[in-house]
Formats: C-alpha cells, structure tokens, sequence
C-alpha cells in the first residue's frame, strides 16, 4: 500500500520541495511536521551553521525536528549559484520555495532607496535564473512577498518573465496557515526580529515554465480570476547575471 499523501497549503508529501533563504527553519519545520516524513524536503539557508544557531535561538529546535523527520539540511546555499551546488546540482524539484526574499539591510539604506530595491531585484533576478533550471517537468516556484508599497517596485513578474516563466496563479499567503512559522527580518542587523507582514498585502506567486493556460488567477479571500497573458517574444534568456552583492555594510 502507498504512502497516504499529505498536504499543507500548497504542499504535498509528494512533491519534491527545496527551501531557500530559510530563517530560523520555522517554515520547514511547519512542512515536516504536517508530512510526518520531510524525506521529501531540502531545507536551506544563506548563513553557515554556526551564524544560524547564534541569530536565530530558536532554529535549533527546527534543526532537529527536520534532521529527525529525514529533511536534507544545507548551509551556505547561495541562490545566485544554488544550481551548481555539489549536492543540488543533480536534483530537480517540483517546488522552489523562497519567503520573503531579501537582499539585506544597511545601515544607510531604506526600504524606499532605488539602491536597495535594485538589490532586491538583482537577487530576485539571480534566483530565478538558476531556480529554472532546477525544476523538474511541470514544477514551480513559489515566492512569498509583499505587494504593498516599496515591495511592488520589485516588480517580481516582470522580473520571473525575464528569465522565462510565467506567473501561473497569485494566492493571498496567511501567516496562519503555517503554525510555528516565524518569518525573519535575515540580513545580518537585528536578522532575528520578524520581517513585517501585512496580512492583506501578502501573496505567493507561483511561476512555471509552461505557459499552462491563457489566464492566471489572482486568488485572495474572495477567489478572482484575471485574464492577463504574459507574452514574451523573442525571449532569448537571461543574457548577463549580476554579480552578487557585497554582504551587508
Ligand atoms: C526577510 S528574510 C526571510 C527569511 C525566511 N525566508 C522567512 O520567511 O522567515 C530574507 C532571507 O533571504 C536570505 N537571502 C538573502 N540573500 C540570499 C542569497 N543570495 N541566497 C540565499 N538566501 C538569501 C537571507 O539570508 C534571509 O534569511
């Protein structure tokens, strides 16, 4: 008899799931415990071992729950080159999943500042371009981000169709749909305290390589469907990677 098949949010125990950009592992840890079984999950981080144990007390406990329920755990992943990591390089997945990727914060820069936006988008940029190549047949990748002021002049769509995927669909994300997911401020100041969320500002976008259908649903409390097709002729690839930003000042 097969493995019963259990889901949280948009995830299955089926599916084959790499986490990037992990905090303090509360969301991977929130998957694990709903699969019983993370045999499916490989759960990362930016940040080696030891920094995480020290900016995020509480990673500690997620560690172990997700070493325990046989989740792969890996340190100084870098999504600018995550493709050709020793151990990911040979994987593909049917999800990549980045919360509320940030470039870092600087001392004497603010959300607001068109210098840190363009880093956001850079790190974006990178991620989805190696992210792609990483996806197995009809996979997809899920960013969770604020939509509100500065955040939307991140232009995540724009920034997806660049490297040549296609917003499938838009969900309103609820924080509370994952108990004990912590989300973190990251970035090397104050990394341990919460990255704000505003709940209605929320959403995961989901990309695919396939373009799977003419229109692409826009779903929050009351479910909407926009018609909105994402043409990109000539496509011809992302041409010129960035070069990662210095680490924060
Ligand atoms: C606002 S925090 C969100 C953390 C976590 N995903 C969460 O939801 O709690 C942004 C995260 O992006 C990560 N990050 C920034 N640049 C990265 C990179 N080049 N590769 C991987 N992760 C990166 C940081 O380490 C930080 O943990």
């Amino acid at each position: 008899m097969g493995k019963k098949q259990r889901w949280i949010g948009h995830y299955s125990s089926s599916h084959k799931i790499l986490l990037v950009g992990e905090g303090d592992f509360s969301f991977s840890a929130c998957l694990a415990r709903a699969f019983r079984s993370a045999a499916n999950m490989v759960a990362t981080t930016l940040e080696s071992e030891d920094t995480i144990l020290t900016e995020h007390f509480s990673s500690e406990a997620h560690l172990e729950e997700l070493e325990r329920r046989g989740c792969l755990v890996l340190y100084e992943v870098n999504v600018y080159v995550m493709d050709r990591h020793p151990t990911l390089k040979s994987m593909k997945f049917d999800v990549i999943i980045f919360n509320f990727p940030h470039a870092g914060h600087y001392h004497r820069l603010i959300e607001t500042d068109e210098e840190l936006i363009e880093l956001h988008r850079h790190l974006l940029k990178a991620f989805f371009k190696s992210a792609r190549g990483m996806l197995s047949e009809g996979g997809e990748i899920h960013v969770s981000h604020r939509v509100d002021y500065p955040y939307d002049q991140w232009k995540l769509k724009e920034l997806a169709e660049k490297a040549g995927l296609f917003l499938k669909e838009k969900v309103w994300f609820d924080k509370s749909d994952y108990p004990g997911y912590h989300n973190k401020r990251g970035g090397g100041i104050q990394s341990n305290k919460t990255f704000p969320l505003t709940n209605k500002e929320c959403y995961t976008s989901k990309f695919s390589l396939k373009h799977a259908s003419s229109e692409i649903s826009v779903c929050n409390s009351t479910t909407s469907i926009v018609s909105d097709v994402p043409s990109l002729p000539g496509y011809q690839g992302y041409i010129c990677p960035p070069a990662p930003p210095s680490p924060p000042l």
